[in-house]
This record gives C-alpha cells, sequence and structure tokens, in this order.
C-alpha cells in the first residue's frame, strides 16, 4: 500500500483491532453504571471509525455525541491551544460521558478537551483511546482505557490520517521513512 509514493507497512490487523475494541468495550461497560444511559463523545474526523465500532459494541443502548477540534498553528508544534469548531448538542450535566479519541500523542487536546467537558459537570467523566504513543507525551495525562501502546511514527488507518488520506484503510500502518 502506497499514499503519495510513501510505503505504508501493516502495525495492526484488522482482526487484532475488533478482538481488542471488544475487550475495551467490555471493560468499559463494566465501569459504567448503566442507571441512565452513558454518552459517548468522539472527537471528530479520527476518532470516527473507531467510536463506531465501539458502541456498537455495547450491549445496551448509549447515546452518541461529536466534538471537532483545531490545534492553533502546525500540529508537529502543538502550541496547547485548541480552537473548539464543533461542540456537543447534549447536555451532560449529572450524566456518566465517555470522551473517545483516535490516538494520544502529545496529550495536549485530549487534556484540554477533558477539561472543557469537567466544566459542563457530567457524573462521570471517563476516556479511551485506541492508541497511545506514550513516548510523546508533553503534559501529564493518561487515557483510563488504551487499545494499544504504539511506537512514535506515524499512523494511518482505521480513522487516522496522513493529509486527508487512508482513514478508510482498514488495518493500521506507519508511513514509512
Ligand atoms: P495530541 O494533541 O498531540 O495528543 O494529538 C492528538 C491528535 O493528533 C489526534 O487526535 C490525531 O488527530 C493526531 N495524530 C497524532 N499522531 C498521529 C498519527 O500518527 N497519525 C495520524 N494522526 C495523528
Ligand atoms: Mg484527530
Amino acid at each position: 500500500m502506497e499514499i503519495r509514493g510513501k510505503r505504508l507497512r501493516l502495525l495492526i490487523k484488522e482482526e487484532d483491532i475488533r478482538r481488542r475494541v471488544e475487550e475495551l468495550a467490555g471493560e468499559i461497560s463494566s465501569s459504567f453504571s448503566w442507571d441512565e444511559p452513558p454518552v459517548v463523545v468522539a472527537l471528530l474526523k479520527g476518532a470516527f471509525i473507531f467510536a463506531s465500532d465501539l458502541v456498537r459494541a455495547f450491549k445496551r443502548p448509549v447515546i452518541v455525541d461529536f466534538m471537532r477540534v483545531s490545534s492553533y498553528g502546525h500540529s508537529t508544534e502543538s502550541s496547547g491551544n485548541i480552537r473548539i469548531l464543533k461542540d456537543i448538542e447534549t447536555d451532560i450535566e449529572g450524566k456518566e460521558v465517555l470522551l473517545v479519541d483516535d490516538i494520544l500523542d502529545t496529550g495536549l487536546t485530549m487534556k484540554e478537551i477533558y477539561e472543557f467537558l469537567k466544566m459542563k459537570k457530567p457524573k462521570v467523566l471517563k476516556t479511551c483511546v485506541l492508541l497511545d504513543k506514550k513516548e510523546r507525551r508533553r503534559v501529564d495525562f493518561e487515557a483510563d482505557f488504551v487499545g494499544f501502546e504504539v511506537p512514535d511514527r506515524f499512523l494511518v488507518g482505521y480513522g487516522l490520517d496522513w493529509g486527508e488520506l487512508g482513514r478508510n484503510l482498514r488495518d493500521i500502518y506507519y508511513v514509512e521513512d
């Protein structure tokens, strides 16, 4: 597989993702009280595939909502200022909320969105990412649920893009240097 002349190397197979997403859904499901339906908040665009598989692995009804954020400046030198392009539409006050993203890199995005959602006074706010590039972390933030720890490589597929291409790939690849 290639994107713009760069080779993609397989990192995580579709079948392994599927199995891990099922496991995560089980762990997350047991952590919810289910007193009322939890709200799953997915970050667009990267988390759209992961979130759609994750919510379908829950055996009870949940509410799904989305946020779209963009970081000011260039993503590789994240300033820590993120801009909210689309907020959630659900009132999450007093609710159990799960914030979902594709990948935790520097941690700036998840930390800021976590604090933003906290101000809306949810009863519980938990976080889940499919992938975690631990060695890239620049702020003190860890997700409650992590699918896979991954190496510091640029990853594509299963929602993750390289210049907007490759989100539709079923497996996760790294871009070869
Ligand atoms: P953070 O704020 O540095 O943690 O960045 C998180 C965001 O950067 C994710 O939501 C992704 O959109 C993007 N990102 C980080 N690493 C990758 C990657 O390897 N491939 C594609 N997108 C990435
Ligand atoms: Mg993203």
